[in-house]
This record gives C-alpha cells, structure tokens and sequence, in this order.
C-alpha cells in the first residue's frame, strides 16, 4: 500500500481551504456566467497546449500554435510532427472534457486512449500502448520500474485514485497520481503530456479549472517530481497548488463582484464608461455576445461584461 509523507500539510493547509473555497464560489456562480466562461475555456485550452507541449521540448510559440489550432495554418520551417502535437492535444482536452461531464471513474482505458490521442500519427507503434521495455529519465535520480510489472502498477494506482484509501483531498490525489504516475513511465514516450492531461481530468471532475504547468517552471517542476521520488511531496503540491489558484483566479475574476452585480441595462448604459446605447447592448445581450440573462422582460448584464466585450473588440 502507498506511504505518503503528509508533513506538506502543516504549510499548505490554509492554501488548500483558500482553493476550495474558491471552488465553491465558482460553482454556484455556474449558471449564470456561460459565455464568459466558454471564452476562458478556450484561452486555457490554448495555454495548456502551448505550455505541455513546449515542456517535451516543441517548439512552436503560443501564437503559432494559435495560429495552428485556430487557422489551420502550417508554420514554416516547423516539422509535421510539432503541428501534429498541437493538434493532438487539442483533440485529448476535448476527450478528456467529454470524459470528466461522464460519471464514471478514471479507468486504465482513460489513460490509454488519452495516451493514444497524445501520440496519433506520430508514433503509431507506441500510441496507446504500453512499453514493453526499459526506460530511463533523462536528469531523473531513479530508473522507472521494469517493463513487466507496469501494467500491474499502474492498475494499483487507478485503484488507489479512485478509492482514495488515505482520504487526500482533490488537489493532493492529483499530485500523487501525477508523480506515481511519471514514476511507473508506462509508456515510451508521451507520458508527461498524458499526465498532465490525465491529472486534470482527476481536477475538473471535482469541479476545479484545469491546473496549467506552465513551461517556464519546467526547472521547478522537474525538481520537484525529483523530491517527491524522496518521498518529499511539498514543492510538487505548492507548484500544483499554484497552478489550480492561477486558473481558479482567471475564471473569478470574470465574475461580476460584489458592487458590480446584474443590473438592467437602461440603467448601465447610462454610465460614462459603457460607450454603447440600449438597443445595441441589448442586441448583443440577445445575440450572446455578451454575459447576459433575460429576467421577465429585461436583460441584465454586468458594466464588466460589456467592458469585456469592447476589450476583446479592441484587441
Ligand atoms: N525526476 C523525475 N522524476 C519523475 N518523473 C520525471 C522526472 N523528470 C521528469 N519526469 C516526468 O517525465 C516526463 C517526461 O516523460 P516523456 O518524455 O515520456 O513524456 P513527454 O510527454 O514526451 O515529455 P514531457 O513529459 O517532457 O512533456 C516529464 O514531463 C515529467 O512529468
Ligand atoms: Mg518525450
């Protein structure tokens, strides 16, 4: 059964209740903030995309994987594998956001098609399968576990995920499963970006905003997994705590504060920053391009969506 070294608590107690209270305003703020909310869905995507892929050493920039995902342009001078990446990843995060609506357990065919997506068209004999050989980390202080028993772990760490025996809130079991995860190296290739796929599915599900590595903490990350090989497990949940709160905050801050709740929209229109008149916020209330609900005959809206609406206009 899996030991785990706890002390990371005593440091990290009060950020855990600081993130799942922010979890809790998120949900039942929920219904009312679609559109906002699809719209930094998709920013994330994108960051995710960037940020796993650059890690494993791709190296198109945030804007050319932009341009890649969202204009189906080539870049120049970039192999067919880095596009092949991006694309792929994208497809993963849709899968694993069609997996995480589902009410089903994380499960090992979770992982093998997630990985399957991660290596599609790039390494066809590896994708969705597991090694069946040795692998070593590159500026790891381990070597992973032998071919013949990765199967077997990895089936003990679902178990463990999923019936959760030490309790671990939603953040810790996601940062055990990522490390174990890397630990077992059950593939080839391709595992750090499924982890980092996969422990977000264990997030999302759980009604967290997907946790981003970001690639200039690759440093960072690396020695942290490096200190969890020792059991030491406090850099690793700080840096997953760190990366749920900046995704938590993103999607808060959409939110429309206390003062700045829904109001009618005659009665915002008339303030000095809002440059638009009252047919046209209310045609673009009706027409969803803007955060905004029909309550008997009126819509209402927030100054800040309509601030957000002339921003992204603007950009
Ligand atoms: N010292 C370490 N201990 C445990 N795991 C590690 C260590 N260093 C790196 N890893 C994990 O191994 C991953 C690399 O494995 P692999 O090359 O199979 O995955 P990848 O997706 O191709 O690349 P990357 O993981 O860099 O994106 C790292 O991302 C990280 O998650
Ligand atoms: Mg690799």
């Amino acid at each position: 059964m899996l030991k785990l070294d706890i002390s990371y608590r005593k440091e990290l107690n009060s950020t855990f209740t600081r993130l799942f209270d922010k979890v809790e305003v998120l949900r039942s703020a929920r219904p009312l903030q679609q559109s906002a909310i699809q719209q930094i869905k998709e920013a994330l995507q994108l960051e995710w995309t960037y940020n796993s892929n650059s890690i494993e050493g791709n190296t198109l920039s945030l804007r050319e994987t932009q341009l890649v995902l969202q204009e189906g342009v080539t870049i120049k001078g970039k192999s067919l594998r880095e596009h092949f990446e991006a694309k792929n990843h994208e497809d993963a995060i849709e899968l694993l956001y069609t997996l995480a609506n589902k009410n089903n357990a994380l499960s090992a065919s979770n992982v093998l098609d997630i990985h399957s997506l991660v290596l599609r068209a790039i390494e066809k004999d590896f994708a969705g399968r597991l090694r069946n050989g040795a692998v070593r980390i590159a500026g790891a202080n381990f070597i992973p576990p032998n071919a013949n028993k990765v199967s077997d772990l990895l089936d003990e760490l679902i178990v463990f995920v999923v019936s959760n025996p030490l309790q671990l809130n939603t953040i810790e079991l996601a940062t055990v499963f990522h490390h174990k995860f890397v630990w077992i190296h059950p593939f080839f290739d391709g595992n750090g970006r499924t982890v980092r796929l996969l422990m977000n599915l264990l997030l999302l599900k759980e009604g967290f905003p997907p946790a981003i590595i970001l690639k200039n903490d690759r440093k960072k990350y690396y020695d942290a997994l490096n200190l969890a090989n020792n059991g030491n497990y406090s850099k690793l949940m700080l840096l997953m705590c760190q990366a749920s709160e900046r995704t938590l905050n993103i999607y808060l801050s959409a939110l429309p504060s206390e003062g700045d709740g829904y109001q009618i929209i005659s009665d915002i229109v008339g303030e000095p920053e809002v440059p638009y008149s009252q047919e046209y916020v209310s045609l673009l209330a009706r027409q969803g391009k803007i955060d905004a609900h029909k309550e008997g005959r009126n819509w209402f809206t927030t100054k800040e969506a309509i601030l957000n609406y002339k921003r992204a206009k603007n950009d």
